[in-house]
């Protein structure tokens, strides 16, 4: 328990299991604020469950004590008594109490003690909230007594524990404090942002995850203190933030205001029906208005519920489509003070980039940032190595999707001197031989539809001495070979593969570069990302070829034989690897004497390897050995030692 399990991941974004005594949450998810009286409550925690698919809650342990009609009941009932809930409950501790009325009145030990007592599934210490205003020396204070409080919590708790990441605005607070709740708690909850939320703050909330965020353990689960507006929820989501809180369906609803992923709508200035949503639909939202007060606020928090619960879906879904930055560039597109939020986050490109993904399905421009995910700032920087030493570039015409285009593309002039040519992409000048990969390959912006329908001329020969007529599709397959060899291995590695005679593959269809082989038989597929993937065969070769540790993962001896056979290797099995390599990317996978079990695809990045207790770290693609028959050297899988490999790459 208190183990945070990685399924799925977008990046720094990621689907996951927490578990709780009373279940486990799929995250991301959204824990609605429940007030512990009954009567304050407007939707009931069960219904918030039946209704809007809300698992699990949140409430305050410090109203629960200081009520003296609730704390008997919670104290004899326990919390989930109280709330009529037998899904998982998270408990505050009283820090948004001294924010909001400047002082509590219950001790650390106190109000620790008490959340132990009613049984809270995740119980948070009570940390000192610092304000965004706070000098220095405040923030520091308050960092050091919220850490003080979590060591003294840790060892009186079994079950699970929230502890506060504090800090204001100063970076080093924030890490410091992110990295001593990450020693202690299970939950790290990063707080002290409700008041940049509410003031539309949202640069400095970036800047605060920023400054925490390599600070906060991967195996932890991460809170953002009152993430209530769905419209941040995609925002929250690409830190890596697993759970959210919400008062905010109540709190607007009580003033009459209605969420939506796009922004706030004050009820009495709709007039017509904007949303088509079950409840909508039942009751349009302009006779809502006109209800009782307290139907009012009920119907109101319930679309607030519907709408908020829409948009974890939406952040969900959006992970699993790799789709996370677009929808975040959408919603920003919504109001500015997002997109400044997402322009501060864009200055912190290099928090992203360990996790950030080999390639993606497709890349969607939607606006002027899109240039500048962190996909984007990677490529463009591997390129400029990739291109030292090559040029001068001439410009060509954006063909590469053509069939057939390279034919008339030259390689060489006739003095044998080699030409370069880029091609004026989205994302600026790329090099042509790198124009299908990721993501540049897949990249759909605007210009796709703009370009007036005339079919691509062909490259400006003039003032070259080529030989005219000439079919360059040869020479170019080669080129396009040894280009993404060297993007992928370097230079050294890639002249070694290219030397032992693979050959490129094109599609009739397309005309993009779709396997290289090796003897004729397939060593690499390459998919839509332009990434050559290699086969059983493939990782054999690079074995060979790649010096260690490179592109390797190191299986420990008690999974090996698993490995070998094909199952996903597990993050507690790994023993270490090429820390260069990224989510998505594909790896080998070897035993402690370098010898190859598998090749397959990091779901975690190398430094979340090992740390992360449960699932898996790399999905086998081609792998060593036939389940269950150890010794056969049969099927696409090949024992080491392969007859088929030239000699000088024998073992
Ligand atoms: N609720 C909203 N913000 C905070 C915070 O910073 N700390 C705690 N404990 N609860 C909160
Ligand atoms: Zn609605």
């Amino acid at each position: 328990m208190g183990e945070f399990e990685l399924l799925e991941r977008d990046g720094l974004a990621r689907l996951g299991r927490f578990a709780t005594p009373h279940g486990t949450i799929q995250t991301p998810a959204l824990l609605p604020v429940v007030h512990p009286d009954a009567a304050r409550q407007p939707v009931a925690p069960r219904e918030l469950r039946r209704r809007f698919g809300l698992g699990a809650v949140i409430t305050s342990a410090y109203i629960t004590y200081r009520t003296p009609a609730l704390r008997p009941v919670a104290e004899e009932k326990g919390i989930h008594g109280l709330l009529d809930f037998d899904g998982p409950v998270m408990t505050d501790s009283g820090a948004f109490q001294q924010h909001a009325y400047g002082r509590i009145e219950v001790g650390p030990e106190e109000i620790d003690a008490f959340q132990r007592r009613i049984g809270s599934d995740i119980a948070t210490v009570l940390d000192v909230f610092v304000e965004p205003g706070a000098s220095e020396q405040e923030a520091r204070a308050g960092v050091d007594a919220t850490i003080e409080r979590a060591r003294t919590a840790r060892p009186l708790h079994r079950g699970l524990l929230a502890v506060p990441v504090q800090g204001g605005l100063y970076p080093e607070l924030r890490r410091r404090s992110a990295a001593e709740a990450s020693a202690l708690g299970d939950v790290l909850a990063v707080g002290g942002v409700v008041p940049l939320m509410e003031r539309y703050r949202f640069a400095d909330l970036a800047r605060a995850i920023l400054a925490a965020r390599p600070a906060l353990a991967p195996e932890r689960a991460v809170h953002l203190f009152g993430t209530g507006h769905p419209m941040t929820f995609a925002f929250a989501a690409l830190f890596g933030v697993d759970l959210f809180d919400s008062s905010a369906y109540l709190k607007f609803a009580r003033r009459g205001d209605l969420l939506f992923s796009h922004g706030t709508v004050a009820i009495d200035d709709l007039r017509e029906r904007t949303c088509r949503c079950a409840l909508c639909e039942a009751m349009p939202l302009p006779e809502v208005a006109h209800l009782p007060p307290a139907e009012r606020e009920r119907r109101i928090a319930e679309h607030n519920l519907l709408t908020s619960a829409a948009e974890v879906a939406e952040v969900r879904q959006a992970i699993r489509d790799g789709a996370l930055w677009e929808l975040v560039e959408r919603r920003a597109a919504n109001h500015p003070a997002l997109l400044a939020g997402l322009r501060a986050t864009i200055r912190g490109t290099r928090v992203f980039l360990p996790t950030e993904p080999e390639s993606r399905r497709s890349f969607r421009v939607t606006g002027a940032t899109s240039g500048l995910r962190p996909c984007v700032i990677r490529f463009l920087a591997h390129k400029d190595g990739w291109a030292d030493g090559r040029g001068p570039f001439r410009t060509h015409p954006r063909v590469p999707l053509v069939p057939g285009a390279l034919r008339s593309t030259p390689s060489r002039c006739r003095d044998g001197s080699e030409l370069w040519w880029e091609v004026l992409t989205t994302f600026g000048p790329v090099p042509l031989e790198l124009t299908e990969l990721y993501p540049v390959g897949c990249a759909v912006g605007f210009e796709e539809f703009d370009d007036g329908g005339a079919p691509p001329a062909g490259p400006d020969l003039a003032g070259l001495d080529v030989e005219a007529g000439t079919d360059w599709t040869d020479a170019w397959t080669e080129r396009h070979r040894d280009a993404l060899l060297e993007w992928l291995y370097g230079r050294e590695s890639a002249g070694a593969l290219a030397a032992l005679g693979l050959t490129g593959e094109r599609s009739r269809r397309t005309g993009r570069l779709r396997a290289l082989r090796w003897d004729g038989r397939k060593a690499f597929t390459i998919g839509n990302d332009g990434v050559p993937r290699p086969t059983w065969l493939g990782a054999q070769l690079l074995h060979r070829t790649l010096r260690y540790p490179a592109k390797r993962i190191i299986v420990q001896p008690d999974a090996e034989d698993f490995v070998a056979q094909g199952r996903s290797l597990f993050s507690r099995f790994v023993a270490g690897g090429d820390s260069s390599l990224v989510p998505g990317a594909s790896a080998l996978l070897i035993d402690a004497d370098d010898h190859l079990l598998a090749v397959g695809r990091l779901l975690l990045a190398p430094p979340e390897m090992g740390r992360m207790p449960r699932g898996v770290a790399v999905r086998v693609t081609a792998h060593l050995r036939a389940p269950e028959e150890p010794e056969e050297p049969e099927g696409p899988a090949q024992a080491a030692g392969d007859p088929g490999l030239p000699p000088n790459l024998q073992p």
